[in-house]
């Protein structure tokens, strides 16, 4: 079998055979097959698709590259929940701790952000001490004790992924549904949980920009993690406009902390409370969504889900002292107040712009290799559907970076903003849900 002839093959739009997949990936994890090829395979993909039966084998070759996690010696049900990026989703950090609070198993493999998302890793290492590097039966124990472990995942952990992904990142094949759809459930695979929630992002903000595409991507992976005896479940949320209000690493550790006092933004809860009520159904700990919705909002009111993120953060080495006086965390010296000069109602608030400027203020990177201010980034006073008056404060941004550098992504960050005079309608977080 030549590489070439496979390229070419799926270039002029023909189905791959599970060999054919298994000889590309298993060739390219080994170094037989180089990037030049794996990345112009990537091209013939995102132009052509793939079946679903091509992309269930791609996903099957991917998890099955590296090590594959036995979750089995952990109590209960395991649950995990997956974003497809965006900006300002600090879910995970709210959502974990409230759906642990209600009883359910959560042992997460969480990843880092790139480009203009964020990623949970960064966040939580934002909290002075906190080390995402557990392993083994530290991260069982963990579990065992708490309910909740968030992780960094090991290298040997889908190898191909890794692999494939940092190449897509630089040749345009990252937003393919069939490359996205194996990349995320090879990981959810390989990471072991019995249940998968999926939380597909959809707008200017996300890799789906529009509902066709994202429910497709939904359901092809749904329908992978099923056919595998997973319980797989999607939602469908908004990423036009940055979930919450906070968009930077501890300023979303911040607002998360918020959240689990019950003071969370609207749209951050309402997605919390949609997902978690689906998980709870999906560990067996409520038989409907209204009980375990009710459940959630206990946890919430009571301090429970508030305390169950303490205890995390106490297990994984943070100090503890910054989520119980939040005020703690180093705050940036450049604190720049952007106001509204018109009357009108906020029209949009491009979530794309609005990450990549929090990443240009040092609070995300452009390779891996950068180094993150994890106090920088964006808060937003208004959201999309808000009116403002001439004069009222749109968002402050926060950087160590000097004049010269933030100036012109203040001028970006002003671009984000649309403004009408006629009435907008506040944007619905929850688009749909898909549970079969
Ligand atoms: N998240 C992933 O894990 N993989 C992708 O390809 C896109 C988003």
């Amino acid at each position: 079998m030549r590489m070439v002839d496979l390229i070419v093959k799926k270039r002029d739009g023909h189905e791959l055979t599970d060999e054919e997949i298994r000889f590309w990936i298993n060739g390219y994890v080994k170094g037989e097959i180089p990037d030049y090829q794996s990345s112009a395979m990537q091209m013939a993909i995102l132009f052509r698709g793939m079946s679903h039966r091509e992309v269930s084998t791609l996903t099957d070759c991917m998890e099955h590259s590296g090590e594959v996690l036995d979750l089995s010696m952990l109590r209960g049900i395991k649950v995990d929940k997956h974003s497809t990026g965006g900006v300002g989703d600090k879910t995970t950090l709210v959502l974990g701790p409230m759906v642990a609070a209600c009883g359910a198993t959560i042992a997460k493999l969480s990843g880092r952000g790139l480009g203009h998302t964020g990623g949970t890793l960064d966040k939580l290492e934002s909290i002075p001490g906190l080390s995402i590097a557990i392993s083994g039966q530290r991260f069982v124990d963990q579990v065992n004790n708490i309910g909740i472990a968030v992780a960094g995942q090991t290298a040997s952990l889908v190898p191909a992924d890794k692999k494939m992904y940092a190449l897509r990142d630089v040749t345009g094949t990252v937003e393919s549904i069939p490359l996205i759809a194996a990349s995320v459930m090879s990981k959810k695979l390989a990471s072991g949980s019995d249940a998968i929630l999926l939380d597909v992002t959809v707008g200017e903000g996300a890799f789906m920009k529009n509902m066709d595409d994202a429910r497709e991507l939904a359901n092809i992976m749904v329908q992978i993690g099923n056919r595998l005896g997973r319980d797989t479940r999607a939602v469908l949320s908004d990423m036009s406009e940055p979930l919450g209000l906070a968009v930077g690493n501890s300023l979303e550790v911040k607002e998360a902390i918020d959240a689990l006092h019950g003071h969370g933004p609207k749209d951050l809860m309402e997605l919390c409370f949609t997902a978690g009520a689906i998980m709870l159904v999906q560990a067996k700990c409520a038989k409907t969504k209204e009980e375990a919705r009710k459940k959630l909002e206990e946890v919430i009111a009571n301090g429970e889900a508030f305390n169950k993120f303490v205890q995390m953060v106490e297990a994984q080495g943070g100090d503890v002292s910054y989520i119980l006086h939040p005020e703690k965390f180093e705050v940036s010296k450049n604190a720049i107040e952007i106001r509204a000069e018109e009357d009108a109602y906020i029209k949009a608030i491009d979530a794309l712009e609005i990450g990549e400027s929090s990443m240009r203020l040092g609070g995300g990177r452009a390779t891996l290799e950068d180094v993150i201010d994890m106090s920088a980034g964006i808060v937003l006073a208004k959201k999309v559907g808000d009116f403002v008056k001439k004069g009222d404060l749109l968002c402050t941004v926060y950087t160590n970076k000097d004049k010269a550098a933030y100036l012109p992504v203040l001028e970006d960050i002003k671009h984000a903003y649309v403004f009408s005079k006629e009435h907008v309608e506040h944007v619905t977080v929850i688009k749909e849900t898909i549970e079969m």
